[in-house]
């Protein structure tokens, strides 16, 4: 079965989050099954850089009056299109944001056109492109089964997978007439949301299954607060919604042969840790306190409680611990973290920006990896954390709630715990958290058979990969049976 998934970002050539990391790694795990993918993404000026190597296959004239050159290429394993328009995408910044953070006011319309070549691409336009699934992720490309249905009239079956709705591509119904799509399209069935136009509401009408990054974020956005004001179509399409748990990519992540780390270690050499401890506070000037070592690594953002490192760091400071922070995102968290680390210049690291390496050192070389997220759909840092025996401290909501077992009594009496879940996502129970965790600290018996639990736990994309294959099988029968019938 060939699948064509459109995405707006795929590591390792362009990522600002967990997207990009799941894109990257599903085809590998889907080849497995038979299902091969190819994975189109926009020409961003770096993966126009990047790719070299790539040959033009097609232009697809007049995508919203703008012509795209869409180019092959094989990139770190990924069978690739390129849909290149340089007046959209050949620019400085990331992909959705110019240098110096701020949205592209033409987003709307970027992703507009990307979702309608992908459309077109995915309807056979290109000679030899001929796939059976249409594959979308989150908003920027949720209106890819909207012109499919509404535009080029084709029943290709489609899945639209949910990584955060919190981002929606939510804009004023004056774009309505830009988009190249009939009256019939902006109906409550469609893209009309709350009087805007919503592209993940119309994806999520549309698409004929949804599914989301963990089994309990699919409960949750079934209702308020999560569902973020999509609940009410959540439930409509109820029936169609599937949760299936992100995998990690055990090439890129694997404590034993991890370039990036000063000494590689695994069950049986945990004490070679020590040597990553020594050599990330190094890297980020600390001195070693001897406690334990709490890591931050993600996007600064409310979504991620970034704002409750400061008020709990006391806590961590009474334990004899110390903290290091990685990450960027919300000016004001950064500015309230740069000056916690500015006050505690022995106890406090913060490295603004986004590094790779430095995400290798965190996980090989810190006692805990916090994460108090208000949300999080999967989160796969608790994922590489307990693989390199870096015990999470997280919020228990979403895929943290299901992918980390608490060290609660049963769980310890059974061997099987993981990490540490504390809820609800304030300081207060943070500050509790902390305490607990630091207490286990001290006892390093105890905290070892945790790393080794966490080591061990399965979080390969066997799995999910599996339930990905069923649903796009079945969808891929369904239609075929149903096109027979006509
Ligand atoms: P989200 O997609 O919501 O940001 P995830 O946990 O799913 O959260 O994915 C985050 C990804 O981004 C992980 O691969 C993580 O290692 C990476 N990451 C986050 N912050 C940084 C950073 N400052 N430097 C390097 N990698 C980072
Ligand atoms: C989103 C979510 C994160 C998830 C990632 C990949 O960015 O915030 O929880 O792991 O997508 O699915």
């Amino acid at each position: 079965m060939n699948v064509l998934s459109v995405v707006s970002e795929v590591y390792p050539l362009i990522k600002t989050g967990g997207l990009a990391d799941v894109a990257g790694a599903l085809p590998a795990a889907l080849a497995e099954y038979g299902i091969h993918s190819l994975t189109v993404i926009p020409g961003y000026r770096k993966v126009m850089a990047a790719t070299p190597d790539r040959t033009e296959i097609a232009v697809l004239a007049d995508v919203l009056g703008f012509e795209a050159r869409i180019f092959l290429c094989k990139a770190s394993g990924l069978d690739l299109l390129i849909v290149d328009v340089p007046a959209l995408f050949d620019r400085e910044g990331g992909p959705y944001q110019d240098a110096s953070g701020a949205p592209f006011e033409d987003n709307w319309l970027r992703f507009a056109v990307f979702s309608l070549a992908g459309a077109r691409i995915a309807t056979g336009e290109i000679a030899g492109i001929e796939p059976q699934l249409l594959h979308v992720h989150d908003w920027q490309t949720a209106l890819a089964p909207v012109y499919l249905r509404y535009r080029l009239g084709s029943a290709l079956p489609t899945v639209l997978t949910l990584h955060n709705i919190a981002f929606q591509g939510q804009y004023a119904f004056a774009i309505a007439s830009e988009l190249g799509l009939p009256a019939s399209a902006f109906t409550i069935d469609g893209l009309e949301y709350y009087g805007d136009v919503g592209y993940l509401k119309g994806g999520i009408m549309t698409a004929d299954a949804i599914t989301t990054v963990s089994p309990t974020y699919a409960r949750e956005i079934l209702a308020r607060p999560l569902g973020m004001g999509l609940e009410g179509v959540l439930q409509k399409r109820r029936n169609d919604l599937y949760g299936i748990v992100n995998g990690i990519d055990l090439d890129i992540w694997s404590p034993e042969q991890d370039a990036l780390l000063p000494a590689p270690y695994g069950l049986d050499s945990l004490d070679r840790r020590a040597q990553n401890r020594a050599a990330l506070l190094d890297r980020v000037g600390l001195p070693d306190l001897g406690g334990p070592l709490f890591a931050v690594l993600t996007r600064l953002a409310w979504q991620k409680g970034s704002d409750l490192i400061e008020p709990v760091a006391d806590e961590i400071f009474a334990a004899g611990g110390q903290i290091i922070i990685c990450g960027e995102g919300d000016a004001s968290i950064e500015k309230k973290l740069i000056a916690l680390a500015g006050r505690h210049p022995d106890k406090v690291a913060i490295h603004v920006g986004y590094n790779e390496t430095m995400a290798h050192l965190i996980m090989g070389g810190t006692d805990v990896l916090l994460q108090p997220s208000r949300f999080e759909p999967c989160g796969l840092t608790q994922l590489y954390a307990m693989r390199y025996g870096a015990i999470p401290l997280a919020a228990r909501t979403g895929g943290l709630s299901e992918t980390i077992i608490d060290a609660n009594d049963a769980a310890l009496a059974r061997d099987v715990a993981t990490g540490f879940q504390f809820y609800p996502v304030n300081a207060e129970s943070l500050r509790h958290a902390i305490f607990m965790v630091s207490e286990f600290f001290r006892d390093q018996q105890t905290w070892q058979r945790l790393q080794r639990q966490a080591m061990t736990a399965d979080f390969s994309w066997s799995r999910s990969a599996a339930q990905y294959c069923q649903l796009f099988e079945a969808l891929h029968d369904h239609h075929l049976r149903a096109s027979k019938i006509a």
